[in-house]
């Protein structure tokens, strides 16, 4: 059924390369040459990507363009988690008393390099949910009189919070629609607009990727244009870290909640909140934590017991992502993401909602049928693409301006499934017209 990459075909000989926390490397030694030889960036060689492709395990039930609810685990990454859940379930204690304190905060470690922070500014979580929760619920620079920002973009449950926490501190919320289509300069000149007409804001939630439409609005001018009207800024970059080539310092924002089993492909589980040095106080202790007065970030995050397993795997999963580079791997799911809209935007019947200007997408992007708006339409079209093409993806709905499908690839979709895609859009709006 499905167009992908025959990706049995492809495994030849390729080892899994287990690692431990530190050691070991997570692609096999031929592959890790073959990818180190490969030059910068490599979107459209169907060869290199057909070797990584071999490295997942990827259903043959489905084209699968459904690949934002959270990233598959490329085959060395899920062999490792298995020996430390094997690990970490045999050892219990023993292990957790004596030695997992120190790999723990070799983990931390490291991801604090590979988002170039400072290892005391981030703090693990188990999704980019626990994380924004902490900030959100914990923002204490905002009081009665005072109002927050949130977008219909946003993430529904991070809308929720906004909410919650705001009628806690007795603050209001202003909510906006952002402008479609979207463009670079429409986007800053509505969250300018909204800074301009409300100065009682103290607080704006920005989402660096819409998890709806794939929109990736410009955080680091807006966090600019708020910090100058003395706004804080909470950013959602749920979707960022692996979709996109971006560590923390390019966002310039002190408060951030991320995930790591998402596009860096870490086991499931995984995320982490970034406070800048310097703001914690901002940020309420957790109600958990026995030391209210310490400035530590982890005691604004509460979570207690872990899996702990998840955690020791992620230096694998970083390992992995970072033999592709991120700057391949961002360019790769750009150049999916560009092909199937290249195959469709001429359409007059079919709507991509998110701009070409490679500033504004990475390789999520969502679509309707021109004037088809509802819930119930969008789905019956992903359920079309699933029953008479294979190709899965997902409804999404919230947006002001209604409801629409949402096409995420991953590192192992191949040119042939998104050419598959754009050819059944085609033929879905020919259809219509017939
Ligand atoms: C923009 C955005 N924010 C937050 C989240 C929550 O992430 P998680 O479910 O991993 O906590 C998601 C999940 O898809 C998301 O897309």
């Amino acid at each position: 059924m499905r167009s992908a990459i025959d990706r049995r075909r492809v495994l030849g000989g390729v080892a899994t390369g287990i690692g431990g926390v530190a050691g070991g490397g997570g692609l096999a030694a031929p592959l890790r040459a073959a990818v180190a030889r490969s030059p910068v960036p490599d979107a459209g060689d169907e060869q290199y990507w057909a070797r990584i492709a071999a490295q997942y395990d990827v259903t043959d039930d489905v084209t699968q363009l459904e690949n934002g609810n959270w990233g598959m685990m490329a085959r060395p990454v899920l062999a490792t988690y298995q020996e430390h859940v094997a690990r970490v379930n045999r050892d219990t204690s023993f292990y957790a008393r004596r030695g997992m304190g120190a790999d723990l905060r070799q983990v931390r470690e490291q991801v604090a390099r590979f988002l170039r922070a400072d290892v005391e500014e981030i703090v693990f979580t188990r999704n980019a949910t626990e994380a924004l929760k902490a900030l959100i619920g914990g923002y204490n620079r905002i009081g009665a009189g005072e109002a927050a920002l949130i977008a219909d973009l946003d993430y529904d449950s991070m809308q929720d919070a906004m909410v919650s926490a705001m009628a806690r501190r007795g603050a209001e919320i202003v909510r906006i629609a952002l402008p479609e289509p979207a463009s670079h300069a429409n986007i800053l000149a509505a969250y300018e607009a909204a800074f301009d007409r409300h100065p009682r804001l103290r607080l704006v939630l920005l989402t660096h990727i819409s998890h709806r439409t794939g929109l990736q609005i410009p955080v680091r001018d807006i966090v600019a244009m708020a910090r100058e009207r003395g706004i804080d800024a909470i950013v959602d970059a749920a979707h960022s870290l692996g979709q996109v080539d971006f560590a923390l310092p390019d966002l310039d924002a002190d408060f951030v909640g991320l995930n790591l089993h998402k596009w860096i492909g870490a086991p499931l589980g995984v995320g982490a909140a970034y406070i800048r040095r310097g703001r914690i106080a901002a940020i309420d202790p957790d109600i958990a934590d026995d030391d209210p007065g310490s400035g530590a970030i982890d005691s604004r995050v509460h979570t207690g017991t872990l899996d702990f397993a998840a955690l020791l795997s992620v230096p694998a999963a970083l390992r992995f992502q970072e033999t592709i580079t991120a700057p391949r791997r961002a360019a790769r799911l750009r150049a999916l993401r560009n092909r199937w809209v290249a195959g469709v935007r001429e359409d007059r019947d079919i709507e991509v909602l998110t701009p070409d200007d490679p500033r504004m997408h990475a390789g999520m992007t969502a679509f309707r049928m021109r004037g088809q708006t509802s819930a119930h339409e969008n789905r019956a079209l992903a359920a079309q693409l699933l029953d008479r093409f294979g190709i899965f993806t997902v409804l999404r709905t919230g947006l002001d301006s209604g409801a629409c499908v949402r096409v995420t690839p991953a590192l192992f979709n191949s040119m042939a499934d998104v050419d598959a895609l754009a050819g059944a859009l085609r033929q879905i709006a020919e259809e219509r017209r017939a």
